[in-house]
């Protein structure tokens, strides 16, 4: 992880202290795969953690071209086969997002970029941050690779690293929420 990202998660560990909870948008293009499937994983950690009181999950997408869709039916067999449920209705980022959430995190470098070039405010942008940030190893990848064209192999992967950069995030985010 980079310095400035490293700084922006402590910023927002400082904000939320004392106000839970906190409230994630997860952001992919379609949000038909990715960020559906990155919803789903995070809940079912926050559940098996016994933490639903100090978080708020959704996830959005920079695109409009599936809107009120459940998640790809690929993404969804994958996901069921893991024991994750996804039912996640698709919809568009929109204005309201970067005031209401305290972390909105992207899955590539695309996304990211998208979300910067429609952040209303410098504040929002502070909110901006790469599912990457919270991959136990870069060595391997940089972001979430989009699987819509892929196999079965491209959905199983962004599940993989999904299950850990959730993990990580859960972990990074928990200790400071609940007090
Ligand atoms: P996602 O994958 O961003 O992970 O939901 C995609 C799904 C659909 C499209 C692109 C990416 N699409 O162009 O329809």
């Amino acid at each position: 992880m980079d310095k400035a990202t490293r700084l922006k998660i402590e910023k927002i560990i400082r904000a939320q202290r004392d106000s839970s909870p906190l409230r994630v948008l997860f952001v992919c293009l379609g949000n038909i795969c990715r960020s559906p499937a990155a919803e789903g994983i995070m809940r079912s950690i926050i559940e098996n953690r016994n933490s639903q009181s100090d978080w708020e999950i959704d996830s959005a997408g920079t695109g409009g071209y599936h809107i009120g869709e459940l998640p790809d039916r690929r993404m969804r067999l994958h996901a069921r086969n893991r024991g994750i449920e996804l039912s996640h209705r698709c919809r568009q980022v929109s204005l309201e997002d970067f005031s209401h959430f305290d972390i909105i995190i992207g899955m590539d470098a695309s996304n990211m970029a998208n979300l910067k070039s429609i952040a209303p405010t410098d504040k929002s942008l502070d909110k901006l941050v790469p599912m990457s940030a919270f991959f136990s190893s870069e060595d391997r990848y940089d972001h979430v690779p989009d699987p819509y064209y892929d196999g079965a192999e491209g959905f199983e992967l962004v599940l993989d690293l999904l299950q850990d950069a959730c993990t990580n995030l859960f972990n990074t985010f928990q200790p400071s929420l609940g007090q």
